[in-house]
């Protein structure tokens, strides 16, 4: 019996051994038998893997992410090439990205330089993007790199793109950005708000110009004084960066002035005297509030000159320039 029980014992150990050597085989060959079939599929996954096991654990990490999430794009583009199953990982961060390379990974950083890029049309991408990231921890070029901030007083603001978008540089939409900018190329109107203060002056440039070159309604913000006065009518009578100071040329019509002179405006339309033919603007000239004097235009000896000697103003017998008394 117990020699049996041996025998059973022994065996067992030997089918253990046995099985212990085989499976030890296979766990041997099953990386292997893996990584085969995934080059051919997944083109660029031979690097990242391969790239795991051999150097320190941190860069594996790092390096695994982004070429997997990248790899659909690239197997669409280049299905046939088998070559790059050869890849191996020191050449691989030996192969520099090319141009051409940019546009299976950033369609639309391509597509926008190309229709929207304007003179940085003239640049290729790694002229701007020396490096790239992994490998490169700056992807992301400065623009004074290339505008030279002792060319221009514009190069030397502070923040490029609040304004540009470097692949369509020349499409702005202003936010909220400081008045200084727009003074870089603008002094003149920064000039004329502070010799000039008015409520504007407080504005921010960009409430009124969002886009370059354009501008907003004044009855954007404000009701107009009488209601058929249009934006071009305004700027008859206020300038944009000074609007306090009301002057004006020609053009003016009596109504203008009457919509805040009631009274004047109907006493010179009622009168049945000559001035009621006149513009309000004859006889204030230029300026709001000035006046011109009767003998501009009219003859100040006309009733001779002891007369005028004895009643020194016209207005004493005249009464009212808008609605002359006898
Ligand atoms: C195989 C795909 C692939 C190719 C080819 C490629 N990139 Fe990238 N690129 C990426 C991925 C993925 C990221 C994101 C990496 C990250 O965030 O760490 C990236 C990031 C960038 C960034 C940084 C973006 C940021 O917000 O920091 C720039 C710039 C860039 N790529 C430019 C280029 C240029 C220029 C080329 C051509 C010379 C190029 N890329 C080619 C996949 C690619
Ligand atoms: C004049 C320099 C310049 C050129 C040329 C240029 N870029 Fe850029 N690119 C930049 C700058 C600067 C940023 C960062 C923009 C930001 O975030 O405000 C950027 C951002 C990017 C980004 C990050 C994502 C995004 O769209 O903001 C990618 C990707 C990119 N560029 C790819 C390209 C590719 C591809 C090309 C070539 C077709 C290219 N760039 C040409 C300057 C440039
Ligand atoms: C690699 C060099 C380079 C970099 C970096 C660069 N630029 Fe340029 N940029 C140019 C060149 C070259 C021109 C052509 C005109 C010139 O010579 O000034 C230009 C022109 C422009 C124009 C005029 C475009 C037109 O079509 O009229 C703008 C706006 C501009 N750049 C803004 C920027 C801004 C903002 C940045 C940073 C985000 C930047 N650039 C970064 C080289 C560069
Ligand atoms: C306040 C918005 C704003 C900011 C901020 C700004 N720009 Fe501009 N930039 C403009 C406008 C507006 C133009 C004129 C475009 C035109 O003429 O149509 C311009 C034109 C340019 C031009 C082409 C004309 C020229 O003078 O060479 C370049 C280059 C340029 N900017 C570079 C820069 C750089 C670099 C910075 C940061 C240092 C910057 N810009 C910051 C608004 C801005
Ligand atoms: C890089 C220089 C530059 C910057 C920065 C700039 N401009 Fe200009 N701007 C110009 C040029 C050049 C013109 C065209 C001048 C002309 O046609 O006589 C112009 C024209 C204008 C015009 C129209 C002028 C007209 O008579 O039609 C307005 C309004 C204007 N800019 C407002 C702004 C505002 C607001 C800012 C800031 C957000 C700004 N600009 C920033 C260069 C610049
Ligand atoms: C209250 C609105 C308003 C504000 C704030 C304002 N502008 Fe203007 N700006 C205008 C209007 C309206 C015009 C058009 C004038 C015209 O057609 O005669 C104009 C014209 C311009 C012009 C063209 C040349 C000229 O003087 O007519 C420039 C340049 C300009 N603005 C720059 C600026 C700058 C820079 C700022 C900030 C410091 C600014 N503007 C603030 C309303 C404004
Ligand atoms: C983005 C809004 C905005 C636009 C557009 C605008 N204004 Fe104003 N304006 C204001 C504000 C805000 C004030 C100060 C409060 C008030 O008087 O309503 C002001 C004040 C004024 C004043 C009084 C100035 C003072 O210092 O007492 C005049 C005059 C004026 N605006 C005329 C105009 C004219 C003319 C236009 C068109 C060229 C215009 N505004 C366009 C916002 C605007
Ligand atoms: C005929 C000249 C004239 C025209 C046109 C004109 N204004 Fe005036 N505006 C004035 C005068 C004069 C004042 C000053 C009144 C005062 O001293 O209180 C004034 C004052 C203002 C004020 C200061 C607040 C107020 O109501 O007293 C605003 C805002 C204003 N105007 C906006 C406008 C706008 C917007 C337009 C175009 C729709 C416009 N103005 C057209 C002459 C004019
Ligand atoms: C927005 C309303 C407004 C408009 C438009 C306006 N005015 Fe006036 N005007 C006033 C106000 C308010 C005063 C009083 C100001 C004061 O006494 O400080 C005044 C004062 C005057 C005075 C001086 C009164 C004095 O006692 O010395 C004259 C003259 C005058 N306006 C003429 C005109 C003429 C001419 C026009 C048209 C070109 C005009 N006004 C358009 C509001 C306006
Ligand atoms: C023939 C010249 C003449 C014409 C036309 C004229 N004015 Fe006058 N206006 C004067 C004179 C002169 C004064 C000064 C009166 C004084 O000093 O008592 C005056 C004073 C005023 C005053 C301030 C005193 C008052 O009576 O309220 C206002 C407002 C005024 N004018 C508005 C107008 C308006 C509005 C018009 C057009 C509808 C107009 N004027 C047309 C000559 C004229
Ligand atoms: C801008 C020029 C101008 C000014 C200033 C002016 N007038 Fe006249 N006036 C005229 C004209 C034009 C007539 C009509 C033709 C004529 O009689 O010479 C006229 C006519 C008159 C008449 C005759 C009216 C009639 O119906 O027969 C009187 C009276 C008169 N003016 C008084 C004055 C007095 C007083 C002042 C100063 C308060 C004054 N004028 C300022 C241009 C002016
Ligand atoms: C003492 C009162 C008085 C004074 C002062 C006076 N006038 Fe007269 N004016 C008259 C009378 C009266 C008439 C005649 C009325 C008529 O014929 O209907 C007249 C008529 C006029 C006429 C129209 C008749 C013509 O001859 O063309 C004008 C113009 C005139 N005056 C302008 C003036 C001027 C300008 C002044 C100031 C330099 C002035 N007057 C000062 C009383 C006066």
């Amino acid at each position: 019996m117990e020699k049996k029980n041996y025998i059973i014992t022994l065996g067992f150990i030997i089918v253990l051994i046995f099985f212990g050597i085989w499976f030890l085989t296979i766990i041997q060959t099953t990386p292997t038998e893996e990584v085969q079939p995934t080059p051919t599929e997944e083109i660029q996954m031979e690097p990242v893997a391969e790239h795991a096991p051999e150097p320190a654990p941190e860069p594996a990490p790092e390096a695994a992410p982004e070429p997997v999430a990248e790899v659909e794009p690239t197997v669409e583009a280049a299905p046939e090439p088998t070559p790059p199953v050869e890849v191996k990982p020191a050449d691989f961060d030996i192969v520099p990205l090319e141009d051409q390379d940019c546009t299976k990974c950033h369609p639309y950083a391509v597509k926008d330089i190309n229709e929207r890029g304007g003179l940085h049309q003239s640049l290729g991408c790694s002229e701007c993007h020396l490096e790239h990231p992994p490998l490169g921890k700056n992807p992301i070029p400065t623009c004074e790199m290339c505008h030279d901030p002792g060319d221009a007083t514009h190069y030397n603001i502070k923040n490029c793109s609040a304004c540009h978008y470097p692949h369509y540089p020349t499409e702005m939409e202003f936010g909220e950005i400081d008045a200084s900018a727009c003074l870089s190329c603008h002094p003149a109107q920064g000039k004329e708000m502070e010799a000039k203060p008015s409520e504007h002056a407080g504005l921010n440039c960009t409430e009124c110009h969002m886009v370059h070159r354009e501008w907003a309604n004044c009855a954007d913000c404000h009701t107009p004084h009488a209601e058929e006065m249009t934006h071009a009518d305004c700027l008859a009578c206020h300038k944009p960066h000074s609007p306090k100071a009301v002057n004006y040329a020609d053009g003016i019509p009596n109504n203008y002035c009457a919509c805040c002179h009631e009274d004047v405006g109907n006493a010179l339309a009622s009168s049945k005297k000559a001035h009621s033919e006149m513009g309000c603007i004859e006889c204030h000239e230029s300026e709001h509030m000035a006046v011109t004097q009767c003998d501009e235009c009219h003859d100040a000896d006309l009733h001779g000159a002891s007369m005028h000697e004895r009643y020194p103003l016209c207005l004493d017998c005249h009464n009212n320039p808008h609605a002359l008394a006898e």
